[in-house]
C-alpha cells in the first residue's frame, strides 16, 4: 500500500477540479484496503473510495479525508454460466471490451463510459437502453467501520435510475469486486438513436462476437460525438459526464408539465416512458430555459456538444457550484422542476453535499 500526502485533487477527477487531498492511499488487494482503513482510525478523517474519478466533484481547499484508490483489477470468467467477477479497480471500458471479445452480451451499450467496475453499481450506470442493474448479480463490499465483508445480491443493492443503496450520504461500504451474469444472445436494441445508426449492420449471418463488436464501436462513435469519451485532444471531455439526472414525473406531474410546455408553445417535448413514470430530457429543459451549448460562466462551460455536460475550462468548484445553482433556478422558474446533479459532490470535511 502506498500513502501520499497533500495530493492535488484535480488530477484525480475527470472534471479536474478541487484543491488538495490530505491523504491518498493506493491499494492493490483487499488486505491493503483493510490496512488503509485501519490507517484512518483515530485520525477523525472520513474515508472516500475512489474509482476513475469520472463522477465526482472535489471541493476547493483542503479535503480532510483519506482517499482510497482501489487498484484491484482481476477478471475471472466462468464460461459455463457466462458469469464474470471483476475487481473494483478494473477500468470499466476494458471490462466491456473483454466481455465483448468473449462473446458475452449485456454491457456492450455501456462502451466508452469512463470509470471503474467498482463505480458502476453505485449509480447504476446506464446508457443506450442498458443499465448495470440488468446484469449485476453480486457486489462484494468491505464495511469501513467493522472491516467485515458482505456480498450484496442484486435485489439488496436497491438499484433504481442512477441510484442504489451505495449512493447515500453515509454509505459505509467499499466495493471490492462485482459479479455479472451476462447473456449469450444479443439483447434487442431499443434506444432510437443507436438503433437508427446501426441500420442494417447487424446481419443475421454474423457471429454474436461480431455483432457485439459492431454495437460497441457504434456506441463509442455516438458518445464521442457528444464529447462523452475521454480524450486529451478534446477539451469538452474535461467534465463529469451528464451533470444532471433526467427528472422522472408521475402521471399528474407530467400532465402539469405538458400544460406548462403548451403555454410556452415549446412544440414536441423529448420524454421517455420509465415504468409508471415519464423521464424528461434534462438537456432539453436546460436549453429551453435560456442556456445554450458552449455558453460560458466564469471558468465553466456548457459542453459544445451536449447541454447536459458541464466542462471545466479554467474554473474552480465554487464557480461550478454558482453555475449549477443558476441553471437549476432558471429551469425551476421556467418549468417548476428541480433538476438534481448526478455526480457525487464532497465538502472539505469529506461529507457529501445534498441538493
Ligand atoms: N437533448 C437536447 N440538447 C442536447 C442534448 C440532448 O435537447 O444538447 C435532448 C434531445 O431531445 C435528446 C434527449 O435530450 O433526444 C436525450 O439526449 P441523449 O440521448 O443524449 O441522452 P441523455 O438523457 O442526455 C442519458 C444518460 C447518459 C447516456 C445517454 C445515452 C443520464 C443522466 N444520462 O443522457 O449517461 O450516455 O443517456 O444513453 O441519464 C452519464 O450518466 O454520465 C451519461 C453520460
Amino acid at each position: 500500500m502506498k500513502v501520499f500526502e497533500h495530493t492535488p485533487l484535480a488530477k484525480l477527477s475527470t472534471i479536474r477540479l478541487g484543491g488538495v487531498g490530505q491523504y491518498l492511499i493506493e491499494c492493490n488487494s483487499m488486505e491493503e484496503v483493510i490496512s488503509a482503513v485501519q490507517f484512518t482510525k483515530g485520525k477523525q478523517l472520513s474515508v472516500i473510495p475512489l474509482g476513475g474519478g469520472s463522477n465526482i466533484v472535489f471541493p476547493d481547499g483542503v479535503l480532510k479525508s483519506v482517499l482510497i484508490k482501489i487498484n484491484i483489477t482481476s477478471f475471472d470468467l466462468d464460461e459455463d454460466c457466462s458469469e464474470v467477477t471483476s475487481g473494483a479497480g478494473m477500468n470499466w471500458d476494458l471490462f466491456v471490451q473483454k466481455c465483448v471479445q468473449a462473446g458475452l452480451a449485456g454491457v456492450e451499450c455501456l462502451s466508452g463510459i469512463p470509470g471503474t467496475v467498482g463505480a458502476v453499481p453505485i449509480q447504476n450506470v446506464g446508457a443506450y437502453g442498458q443499465e448495470v442493474a440488468q446484469t449485476i448479480i453480486r457486489v462484494e463490499c468491505l464495511h469501513k467501520e467493522t472491516l467485515k465483508t458482505k456480498a450484496f445480491t442484486a435485489s439488496e443493492c436497491l438499484f433504481a435510475y442512477r441510484d442504489s443503496i451505495f449512493k447515500c450520504n453515509d454509505n459505509p461500504w467499499i466495493i471490492l469486486n462485482v459479479k455479472f451474469r451476462l447473456k449469450t444472445e444479443l439483447p434487442e436494441i431499443r434506444y432510437g438513436e443507436l438503433k437508427n445508426s446501426l441500420n442494417h449492420k447487424l446481419l443475421d449471418h454474423l457471429s454474436l462476437q461480431d455483432k457485439l463488436a459492431i454495437v460497441r464501436e457504434q456506441v463509442i462513435v455516438l458518445r464521442r460525438g457528444k464529447g462523452m469519451v475521454l480524450s486529451n485532444e478534446d477539451p469538452n471531455t474535461v467534465s463529469a459526464g451528464s451533470f444532471f439526472k433526467n427528472p422522472t414525473l408521475d402521471k399528474k406531474e407530467y400532465s402539469q408539465f405538458l400544460a406548462t410546455c403548451e403555454q410556452l408553445n415549446l412544440g414536441k417535448v423529448p420524454s421517455y416512458p420509465n415504468g409508471e413514470q415519464t423521464k424528461i430530457a434534462a438537456a432539453w429543459l436546460i436549453e429551453q430555459s435560456g442556456f445554450t451549448k458552449g455558453q460560458i460562466y466564469k471558468g465553466i462551460k456548457i459542453s459544445d456538444y451536449h447541454a447536459l455536460a458541464l466542462v471545466n475550462i479554467r474554473g474552480n468548484t465554487a464557480e461550478l457550484a454558482e453555475f449549477v445553482e443558476l441553471i437549476r433556478s432558471q429551469v425551476y422558474n421556467q418549468f417548476g422542476l428541480l433538476i438534481e446533479p448526478e455526480p457525487v459532490w464532497y465538502n472539505t470535511d469529506g461529507q457529501r453535499i445534498n441538493f
